[in-house]
């Protein structure tokens, strides 16, 4: 039957099609596999996922967040479950705020995504304890992910809860859901062996109690060679190119392809270059892979206490191609954007097609897909870390840049290389801002900033928690109810000692199982130590201030996030091990086995003073000169929201350590802990040849966090109630917010770069007139008020530091200031018409544009 507009509707047409696009999202759909791909519905397909885990950012952003994966040319959310932050206490569930899994789920599904869900639960993850709740080590006789009874019980009833409220929501694909991926543990496989005879049975028992819940959606285990089937083995690295499945009928995925690194408080900070990410990503298409996972896509932040480690940053930014503020990192996000593109047009041909694997010549290959139909795609690749190298291929040369893979979806025409970088990229700036005295707290808003303070006791506040010989275990002792737990003790000093005669200071050594101290004598802080992302334990050797008679000793000692990751990671300790006085008349002092009183937490937490209903707990002292360089204390404003809608972060360039909150939500620690200056660093990063996460750092000497992000949607307009406890001393009026702005625009492009046929006209690629042209593109609501940079040659640097090379067209910035000065966005083409005839000959030129949007 044929439709025309005269052909009329029968009622049960319309209330097919009315049935039809109202209720599609609850169609079941069926999730199968085999060797090539995922199939569903009777489809194969092709897909590209990304990381985003719904507690690293808050519910207001998450709708941002998944659509700017969707325009990045993104399929598939993929998201870990985070047992430790849904089961608070044995059976006592939290599925609110943050942690309402879902509305994330619901999210995705409405933007007409899939999902992956990792359940775990365990996770690694950077995450505190890995993801697994603290109780659980304290359950007897548990030992984590083991053939342990009691991990096994709760781990399974945590996932039943988790399967079978996905299922209440009709969530899985199975039901019409978006989930069409589920999996069990977290690289198992690498640490199997580790638990002996525990290992394989529980690894196997992981799957079977999967398989039996029956979801209806296939299960993976990442890095688990001996997955049974039909459970898929899946791979994490930087490249999983030459990964196999453990048997011939599953299919190639990559669950984490670590498009960045994170960050530990007191390092420099890794940088994986785009072209190397799209290389890795191109050679797993190449060689067969059908499911690719970015981890992250969007790191965003370990609120609170939630970061694991130890001494992972509050920010798990991990220079994903979403920043951590949920803005696109540019010109990560927008070169993997045209990857992407460039993939999905070989997509019939890749899944349908026969490979056909061609030596081109030493380090060169080429992967050629031919479908039924006749349709070819091709890849070639040249995997030399060093020499740029022409190929030919069909009887067509091609110029393949080392470490590359041109993509040719119709075995003709390269649409895209992954050395060349065409996207335009953004220069963004953290702007300050002071805090701005709260409106409503005051009758003309002129007035200086009030601050309230409030200090702690260095040592017990009001009774010790218990006393007890000897120095015990830090973590045994909180189970992470708080980072902070008090070891004080206290020592008698006769006047005859030879160091008060002398004057000089006895020597205080403490050695420990890491992770931070502070040390105070008789209510002075007399020095810190702490450990660092490769040696946690520190050891403490400095002098101290005794006088004559009884003298406090009071070491706050902190753990900084806990281990997340490891065999037998739970059993981990912190805390103190020795503490020894030297300088006595009669030698050294080992008080390691004095009697010690302990209390766990500081007075300020316990009362909540850092949230609306706790603050009046305790007497603040009113103040618009807060004192500075006091440790131990506790600092709170009232504020009004920083001016417009752009992202924020509160600086703490010039505190010390410790906890910030906003109005009772947890922002987390705080530590503007700096590299060292003789750390080595690079100015550009070679992305040629293989990445490792030492391998591009930058910040030396700098910290390692300076802005921690504070969600827009924790403010109010006005009375923001800012909390921050301090721990050694800063100078809180220098806390500022700051507002992260995109503050300028770069782009360049090189005369030879692939003319993708854009869907979007608004990329960089082929212009009008078939050249290579370079696009400018302000944010909503700005223009180009200032070219300040252009050059038409061989333009060196990077956005922001851009120089003129030794070909260079004078007349430059003049045709870029004439098309595009007062425009939101413009479109400059390397055409003759423009600049000229053949400037230098034989050499391949570019444009490099820097300009400023205002
Ligand atoms: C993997 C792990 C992830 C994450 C990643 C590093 O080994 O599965 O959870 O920890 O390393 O970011």
């Amino acid at each position: 039957m044929k439709f025309s507009s005269t052909t009329p509707i029968t009622i049960p047409f319309v209330f097919f099609f009315f049935f039809f696009f109202f209720f599609k999202g609850s169609l079941a759909a069926n999730v199968t596999y085999d060797r090539r791909s995922l199939i569903i519905d009777g489809q194969r397909k092709l897909l590209i996922s990304a990381s985003i885990h719904y507690p690293r950012s808050v519910p207001g952003m998450w709708p941002g967040l998944v659509k700017t994966a969707k325009e990045g040319g993104i399929d598939v959310i993929e998201s870990y479950v985070f047992w430790n932050g849904h089961e608070l206490s044995p059976g006592k569930y939290y599925f609110g705020g943050r942690y309402d899994l879902v509305k994330f789920v619901k999210i995705v599904q409405q933007a007409g995504m899939y999902m992956i869900l990792r359940i775990g639960p365990f996770v690694a993850a950077e995450w505190n304890y890995g993801g697994v709740p603290v109780w659980l080590h304290y359950v007897p006789g548990t030992t984590f992910r083991t053939n342990s009874e009691p991990f096994k019980y709760h781990m399974q009833k945590f996932m039943t809860v988790i399967v079978n409220l996905m299922k209440q929501e009709k969530l899985f694909a199975s039901q019409g859901g978006p989930i069409i991926l589920a999996q069990v543990e977290n690289e198992y496989g690498d640490i199997e062996r580790v638990y002996g005879e525990g290992g394989k049975p529980y690894a196997m028992w992981a799957a079977s109690m999967a398989v039996s819940q029956n979801i209806g959606v296939p299960w993976i285990m990442c890095q688990q060679y001996d997955a049974p089937d039909p459970v898929i083995n899946t791979c994490n690295s930087f490249y999983c190119d030459q990964f196999q499945p453990n048997s011939p009928n599953k299919p190639k995925i990559w669950t984490e392809n670590w498009p960045g690194w994170f960050k530990t408080f007191g390092a420099r900070d890794p940088h994986r270059p785009p072209e190397d990410i799209a290389f890795a990503v191109a050679r797993f298409f190449q060689k067969g892979g059908s499911v690719q996972n970015y981890y992250m896509y969007h790191g965003g932040t370990n609120f609170g206490r939630t970061s694991g480690g130890p001494f992972i940053t509050t920010s798990y930014d991990y220079e994903a191609p979403i920043d951590e503020y949920g803005l696109p990192r540019l010109p990560k996000w927008g070169h993997l954007k045209e990857l992407h593109r460039a993939i999905k047009l070989c997509e019939h041909a890749l899944l349908n097609g026969e490979p056909t694997n061609l030596s081109l010549g030493p380090s060169l290959e080429a992967d050629v897909y031919t479908d039924s139909s006749g349709a070819c795609a091709a890849f070639l690749a040249n995997t030399d870390d060093k020499n740029d190298k022409t190929v030919e291929f069909r009887n067509v040369s091609y110029q393949l840049p080392a470490w590359s893979v041109s993509i040719l979806p119709d075995c003709k025409n390269v649409v895209f290389n992954t050395a060349k970088v065409g996207s335009h990229t953004s220069k963004v700036e953290m702007v300050p801002e002071n805090l701005q005295p709260s409106m409503a707290s005051l009758d003309q808003g002129l007035e200086r900033l009030q601050w309230q303070v409030f200090k702690e006791n260095a040592g017990i506040w009001e009774v010790a928690d218990f006393v007890k010989k000897g120095l015990v275990d830090h973590i045994n002792t909180t189970k992470d109810t708080t980072d902070y737990l008090w070891y004080t003790t206290s020592l008698h000093v006769s006047e005859d000692e030879e160091f008060l005669k002398k004057g000089s200071s006895p020597v205080l050594l403490i050695e420990s199982k890491g992770h931070a101290l502070h040390v105070f004598v008789n209510q002075e802080l007399q020095g810190s130590a702490s450990g660092n992302g490769s040696h946690f334990a520190y050891n403490f050797k400095g002098p101290i201030s005794l006088k004559a008679g009884k003298n406090d000793i009071a070491l706050l000692s902190m753990t900084v996030g806990l281990q997340n990751a490891g065999p037998f990671y739970e059993w981990w300790g912190a805390g103190l091990t020795n503490v020894k006085i030297m300088g006595f008349n009669n030698g050294t002092l080992d008080l390691s086995s004095s009697s010690w009183s302990y209390k766990i937490g500081l007075q300020g937490e316990k009362l909540g003073i850092y949230k609306p209903d706790g603050s009046a707990a305790v007497n603040w002292t009113s103040t618009s000169e807060p004192p500075k360089n006091q440790p131990l204390t506790w600092y709170k404003a009232v504020v009004d929201s920083p001016a417009g809608d752009e992202p924020v972060g509160l600086d703490m360039l010039h505190m010390g350590k410790g906890l910030a909150w906003l109005n009772g939500e947890e922002i987390g620690r705080y530590w503007p802990r700096k590299s060292s200056v003789h750390d080595k660093c690079v100015q550009e990063c070679d992305y040629r040849g293989k990445f490792f996460p030492d391998k591009c750092l930058t910040g030396c000497g700098k910290p390692t966090q300076r802005w921690y992000h504070v969600p827009r949607s924790w403010f109010k307009p006005s009375g923001n109630v800012l909390v921050i406890f301090e721990e050694k001393g800063g100078d809180p009026t220098k806390i500022q917010f700051s507002k992260r702005i995109f503050s300028g625009v770069c782009s360049s492009i090189a005369e030879d770069y692939p003319l993708v046929e854009h869907e979007f006209p608004s990329e960089n690629g082929k212009g009008d007139n078939n050249v290579a042209t370079v696009l400018l593109k302000c944010p909503k609501n700005t223009h180009i008020s200032n070219v300040k940079f252009a050059s038409f040659g061989t333009p060196t640097g990077t956005c922001g530091s851009y120089s003129k090379g030794d070909c260079h067209d004078p007349n430059s910035s003049s045709v870029v200031e004439k098309v595009c000065l007062g425009k939101t966005e413009c479109a400059i083409e390397l055409s003759e018409e423009n600049f000229g005839k053949d400037l230098c000959p034989g050499i391949t030129k570019k444009l490099a544009v820097e300009a400023s949007c205002s």
